[in-house]
């Protein structure tokens, strides 16, 4: 079976200043990519990119809810082998909320719009990649509504659903496309959760060991592997459970 390389390849990663984002950024590197791009959207984000000192990170300043920033970033890449959405926003916000509408505006934009305006625009230079890759991180929370995050969890469906259509519609083409969906990890977007949770470089390992494998959905913990059984088994029976 063909694998996809990683060794080589030009990568976009959103939300790189820290958690996550930047734990691919350093995987990135160590397993040889050639250039990344590393999104960031403030001085503190770049400050810390800089930090890194590896000659193939290249700093990148991009907010994902602003296309200028889209469209200034398309000017500056030439090529791409693949990208990364992993930048994301997280509040204890239900449907029921004062300020519901405010937040689900700012999620959704977040996690899909900006997501789909970013693969829209940098889908030419994908399909000319002899190989390519869309990695985008959703969460355990977009199989089935996660009731104290009610609005986080729509938009992650959204990135979902997204997900799902894109792989079908690029099917037979050389863009392999993958979805994670992790449960908590170690960030200070999860520092509310309690209990053990996985550093955010060994989520980014996983999440790039399965991508050689083109393993199409990941879910890289415990946690979300076990609530993923629950939903094969019974979708109602996860609903109940994340609805506690
Ligand atoms: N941690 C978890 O338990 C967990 C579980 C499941 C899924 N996830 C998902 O994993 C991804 C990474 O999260 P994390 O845990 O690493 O969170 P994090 O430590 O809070 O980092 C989030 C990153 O996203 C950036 N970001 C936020 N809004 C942005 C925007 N509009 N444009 C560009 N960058 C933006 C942040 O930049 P600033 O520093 O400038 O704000 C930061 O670099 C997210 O999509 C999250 O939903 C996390």
């Amino acid at each position: 079976m063909t694998t996809q390389t990683i060794k080589g390849t030009s990568v976009l990663v959103t939300g790189a200043s820290r958690g996550l984002g930047l734990a691919f950024v350093k995987v990135l590197a160590a397993r040889g990519a050639e250039k990344i791009y590393a999104g960031y959207k403030n001085a503190e984000g770049l400050a810390e990119l800089n930090n890194l000192k590896l000659a193939n990170v290249i700093p990148v300043l991009l907010d994902v809810t602003d296309s200028n920033h889209i469209q200034l970033l398309a000017q500056q890449i030439n090529a791409l082998d693949i990208i990364i959405n992993n930048a994301g926003i997280a509040s204890a916000c239900g449907f029921t909320a004062d300020h519901v509408l405010e937040t689900a505006t700012a999620e959704m934009n977040t996690h899909y719009f900006g997501p789909l305006k970013l693969i829209t625009t940098f889908l030419p230079l994908l399909k000319q990649a002899p190989q390519a890759g869309i990695i985008n991180i959703a969460s355990i929370a977009a199989i089935s509504n996660f009731k104290a995050m009610g609005t986080y969890s729509a938009s992650k469906a959204a990135l979902h659903f997204m997900t799902q259509g894109l792989r079908a519609e690029l099917a037979g083409s050389t863009i392999f496309v993958q979805g994670v969906y992790p449960g908590p990890f170690d960030t200070r977007l999860a520092a509310g959760f309690d209990g053990f949770k996985q550093s955010p470089e060994t989520i980014a390992n996983i999440v790039l060991d399965l991508y050689r494998e083109r393993v199409d959905e990941v879910f890289p913990d415990e946690f979300s592997k076990t609530m993923y059984q629950t939903f094969l088994e019974s979708p109602k029976k996860l609903t109940e459970i994340f609805s506690q």
